[in-house]
């Protein structure tokens, strides 16, 4: 397998690629690619690590060349949010950073997967998605939003108000990934109640939980070490796939029926990305009405970027 990390240089690609190095299968490449040089500094770092996976950096016109190949494509690329701001906030500088990227991809690797990390991830994909199609190369079942930081999150703050292990503690989280448009399904948690006072302290928590990172980094950016690892577990689980090894993620895909064109929720990951939508079951009178009450604003950040790209 070929995974190249655009962004590979940034305060989540070092790490997420770092964490990648260890853990992908033996034989694996990892093609870091980013507009600051010293990329090609972090690609010879990670190289002397001794694990069986080949690391190379490449910078400026280089981008064709990490992703010729490519058979996972991860976007961390793109600017961070300050104290203050919204994800959406990030949308004029983020969104022509993803299309430029998706462009090149479009013609180096328009058979990859792609896992988009870049915000407001509730736009970008649907930007990833309108440029492919541009190049007549969109395949829905290999283009995918990261929230999985949203559900470790969960599994974190929930095992530690009830006394449970985080470690397996399920939580599935739907919606989107900015704000009220995150949505865990804290009704589904096996094991476990929660009182209407619990879920109305916690369901906020998960949903702002992003902004807490933002606001104690003071404006030294956003979070950077827990999405690594949650953007590691999503590609690790995409590579085993598309190697065999199924499993089932919450990722925010294209989907049809649900309240959103894109919309993140349990998919069954196979050899070709998306193998089955499996879906979510029946929301609690609580989060459906959570569920009502964003489905405008996920519907308008998908289509700012589907007029983005229109528009460009
Ligand atoms: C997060 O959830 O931490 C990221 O999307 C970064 C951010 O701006 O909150």
């Amino acid at each position: 397998m070929k995974v190249a990390v655009l962004g590979g240089a940034g305060g989540i690609g070092q790490p997420l690629s770092l964490l990648l190095k260890n853990s992908l299968p033996a034989g694996s490449e990892l093609a870091l690619y980013d507009v600051m040089p010293v990329v090609a500094g972090v690609g010879v770092d990670l190289s002397h690590i001794p694990t069986a996976v080949k690391v190379t950096g490449y910078t400026k016109d280089d981008l064709a060349a990490a992703l010729t190949g490519a058979d996972v494509v991860v976007i961390p690329a793109g600017v961070p949010r300050k104290p203050g701001m919204t994800r959406d906030d990030l949308f004029n500088i983020n969104a022509g950073i993803i299309r430029s990227l998706m462009e090149a991809a479009a013609t180096a690797c328009p058979k990859a997967c792609f896992a988009i990390i870049t915000n407001p991830v509730n736009s970008t994909v649907p930007i990833a998605a309108e440029t492919l199609k541009k190049a007549g190369v969109y395949d829905p079942k290999k283009l995918f939003g990261v929230t999985t930081l949203d559900v470790i999150r969960s599994q974190t703050f929930v095992a530690a108000l009830k006394g449970l292990d985080p470690a397996t503690t399920a939580v599935t989280v739907v919606g989107g990934h900015s704000g009220n448009t995150i949505l865990p399904l804290l009704s589904q948690v096996k094991g476990v109640t929660f009182t209407q006072e619990e879920l109305g302290r916690l369901t906020p928590r998960i949903q702002d939980a992003g902004t807490e990172v933002v606001e104690a980094k003071a404006g030294g950016g956003s979070a950077t070490l827990s999405m690594a690892e949650a953007a590691t577990r999503f590609t690790l689980a995409l590579v085993a796939a598309l190697g065999g090894t199924e499993s089932v993620q919450c990722t925010y895909v294209q989907v049809e029926g649900q309240p959103a064109a894109f919309f993140a929720l349990p998919v069954r990951l196979g050899k070709d990305g998306v193998q089955e939508i499996v879906g979510y079951g029946t929301l609690s009178a609580y989060e459906q009405q959570l569920c009502d009450a964003m489905a405008p604003t996920l519907r308008a950040n998908i289509q700012k970027g589907v007029e983005f790209v229109a528009n460009g």
